[in-house]
């Protein structure tokens, strides 16, 4: 799964230099074309000449050494590359890309690519467990980078513990077996539907849900990096996407998104509903802002239209999935859903178990299936749990597909 793949490996300076000599004699043996980037400090471990002979590449290490005149360097390998690893990463560069800072050629280019990175760290076992360290490399698992977790054992500093960089073979096993899994819906469109709605009372105040859209971001990304082109149709939220690989459609009420979900749906292989849709909605939308009065205020509400619902009635060979929020009868709920709204499979959250559901960064969930086979969805990320969602749907697929 790295064979002809473009990939830039990244070095930066730590003992662990001479294991990244390996690496990349096993990348160029294993069928990639690989360039080296060196820090500064990591030429001061091993020769650049070193990497260019296994590399059979120039090294690149200073961002003003151009070596075309007709093209930026940091640039076009940024461009160039489709995988990026950085072995052996350190605090230093996992701290730099974290807090955006490019001054260097390394991580310069880091912010410029496009390309799916795979950070190694190798470091000393009290730097690895410190709380900027863990901070930033969350930060970056938000971002979608992809760690490969160092091993546990005697460090060049003289401590036992974890902080080894992990060994060539192994990085190269795992960017192989996530390679392989990042194609899987290539070919495929997916739109999602992620966040809450908004419906407006008058000109300053409406009713949302507590919905953040994460769940549904998650999903998008993730389909992204399995190779889909992805709609993400979202609600109000304050949520960015990492990468630009994904189209974007805001809306805010049920309404609005009622029409873009159905704008897509036709050309779309995959229907993902994550978003937390109002049920209802006032009836009537008052222009001016409503003043307060003596006693109470009543608002009459009217039903919002059940977008899954209307796909489900609709669908051709769009393999559509809901979501359901309950508190009791959790399976049961969930199956009247898959079944009244035509789904082919439904993911239901417990929201009464700890992690589970709004706002947060974990889930925990149920996924079932049109033939009500369910899985469970242990605690995990929501970025985790989406891959796993994908994965359990690309199955669904094949399986009908026989
Ligand atoms: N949904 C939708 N349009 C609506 C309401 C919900 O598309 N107007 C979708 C959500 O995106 C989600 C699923 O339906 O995928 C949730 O099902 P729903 O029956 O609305 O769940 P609840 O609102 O929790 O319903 P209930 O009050 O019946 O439990």
């Amino acid at each position: 799964m790295v064979e002809n793949k473009n990939i830039l490996l990244g070095v930066s300076g730590g003992i662990a230099v001479y294991k990244a000599c390996a690496l990349t004699s096993k990348l160029t043996q294993a069928g990639a074309n690989v360039k080296v980037m060196m820090t500064e400090n990591a030429a001061k471990f091993v020769s650049p000449l070193t990497f260019q002979a296994l590399s059979r590449n120039p090294v690149y290490i200073d961002t003003f050494d151009e070596k075309d005149t007709k093209k930026i360097a940091h640039i076009d390998v940024a461009d160039w590359a489709d995988i990026v690893i950085i072995a052996p990463a350190t605090a230093n560069i996992i701290g730099k890309i974290a807090g955006g800072i490019a001054d260097d050629m390394l991580s310069t280019t880091l912010l410029a690519t496009q390309a799916s990175i795979y950070v190694a760290p190798a470091m000393n076992v009290h730097m690895y467990a410190h709380p900027a360290v863990i901070q930033n490399m969350q930060q970056l698992e938000k971002w979608g980078y992809h760690f490969i977790e160092p091993g546990a054992g005697y460090l060049a500093c003289g401590y036992v513990g974890k902080g080894r960089l992990e060994e060539p073979e192994q990085i190269v096993k795992v960017v192989q077996q996530h390679q392989a899994k990042s194609s899987i819906l290539t070919g495929k469109k997916v739109l999602v539907s992620a966040g809450p709605t908004r419906e407006q009372i008058d000109p300053v105040r409406f009713f949302t849900n507590r919905s953040t859209g994460k769940m549904g971001f998650a999903l998008a990304e993730a389909a992204a990096n399995f190779g889909a082109e992805v709609t993400l149709v979202s609600g109000p939220t304050n949520l960015e996407l990492s990468k630009n690989n994904v189209r974007r459609i805001d809306v805010t009420t049920a309404e609005e998104m009622y029409e873009a979900m159905n704008h897509y749906f036709l050309e779309s292989d995959i229907v993902i509903k994550a978003a937390a849709v109002a049920d209802y909605r006032p009836k009537q939308v008052f222009q001016e802002k409503m003043k307060k009065q003596e006693g109470t205020w009543q608002i009459e509400m009217e039903r919002t239209r059940d977008i899954l619902q209307s796909l489900g009635e609709v669908k051709t060979h769009q393999f559509l999935v809901g979501f359901a929020a309950e508190t009791t009868n959790v399976l049961d709920y969930g199956k009247n859903k898959l079944q009244k709204k035509q789904l082919d499979a439904i993911v239901i959250n417990d929201v009464s178990t700890e992690g589970a559901g709004f706002g947060g960064d974990m889930n925990v969930a149920t996924y079932l299936n049109k033939d009500l086979q369910s899985t469970e969805l242990a605690l995990s990320t929501k970025q985790e749990m989406a891959e796993k969602i994908l994965t359990l749907i690309h199955r669904d697929m094949k399986d009908e597909a026989k």
